[in-house]
């Protein structure tokens, strides 16, 4: 095989009191093509600062044929996403879960999913993004020994996310610059107590005991200063009903409801009462993982 393109769809981490652990994976997607060359580096698809060596698809391709002892020939990346970037919706994930999988389905499959998993996971951070970009659907995962362990959780089918989507990004080092080294145990007894209802409402579809559960004290109260509007906008969410957090390190918004209505309650008052361009994007939750889309 010389030429693959894998699909990796978008992610949306924390869920709220579920830091670095909860992601569910969304309806938008970005795909990235590997084709092997005699020698060299050529990549395409995305702004010129970002065809160097340190692209993330390709050091995470490098990483992946390291793994495998695999030699490293030339390659030409081609680059399509649809993910926003640097908006908190996955963007750098499925970089990085793409050059995995590409590397490892060019060199005949060597590696597993547990496997990627682990060279991803050495590279972002944490595995919250990772698992359900590798996964599809709900996910919570732990770092055990240095080893991201990742777990699927059920999920009722009739939610819908809906993205707020500013025309302003915020880098994950910045929102993750801002958060206390230390946090209290009161803290963190609320984020464990309403991380496991979180995925119980998630479960049952029960929109009350989510926008009750889907609370935080580790991380959203010190990222909303880095983004405008956000407590206009968890107000006015609030008056719907929906269950609101922050996606990811932000500073995308997202809502969970199972009111077909909520965009367009929204709509009505969106504009009045914020600073910032925010799109609606509706999205709906995506079971199936990264994965081939076409091969030759
Ligand atoms: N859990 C991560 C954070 C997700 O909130 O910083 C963004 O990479």
């Amino acid at each position: 095989m010389k030429r693959v393109t894998i699909r990796v769809p978008a992610t949306t981490a924390n869920l709220g009191p579920g830091f670095d652990a909860f992601g569910c994976a969304l309806s938008l997607y970005t795909d990235v093509t590997f084709e092997e060359t005699e020698a060299g580096l050529e990549i395409t698809g995305c702004p010129e600062e970002f065809t160097g060596p340190d692209n993330l698809a390709y050091t995470s391709y490098c990483a992946a044929l390291a793994t495998m002892s695999e030699e490293l020939r030339g390659v030409k990346i081609h680059i399509d996403a649809h993910i926003p970037v640097c908006r908190g919706l996955g963007s750098s994930a499925a970089l990085l879960v793409a050059g995995a999988m590409g590397a490892n389905v060019l060199r005949g499959n060597k590696l597993s999913t547990q496997g990627l998993l682990n060279i991803t996971n050495a590279m972002e951070g944490h595995p919250d993004n990772l698992a359900p970009a590798f996964l599809g659907g709900l996910t919570a995962s732990m770092v055990d020994s240095g080893l991201p362990v990742c777990v699927s959780f059920p999920l009722h089918p009739d939610w819908e996310f809906l993205a707020l989507i500013p025309d302003f990004n915020l880098p994950t080092t910045k929102a993750r610059a801002v958060l206390p080294e230390q946090v209290s145990r009161a803290d963190a007894i609320y984020n464990i107590s309403h991380g496991a209802l979180v995925l119980k409402a998630l479960e049952l579809g029960d929109e009350k005991l989510l926008r009750n559960a889907m609370q935080d004290k580790l991380h959203q109260n010190y990222r909303k200063k880095l983004i405008p509007d956000y407590e206009a906008i968890e107000s006015l969410v609030r008056t719907t009903g929906a269950a609101f957090c922050l996606s990811g390190a932000g500073p995308t918004l997202l809502c969970i409801t199972q009111d077909p209505k909520l965009e367009e309650k929204l709509a009505k008052k969106l504009d009045s009462i914020t600073t910032a361009n925010w799109q609606m994007l509706p999205l709906h939750v995506e079971f199936e993982g990264a994965h081939v889309i076409f091969a030759e």
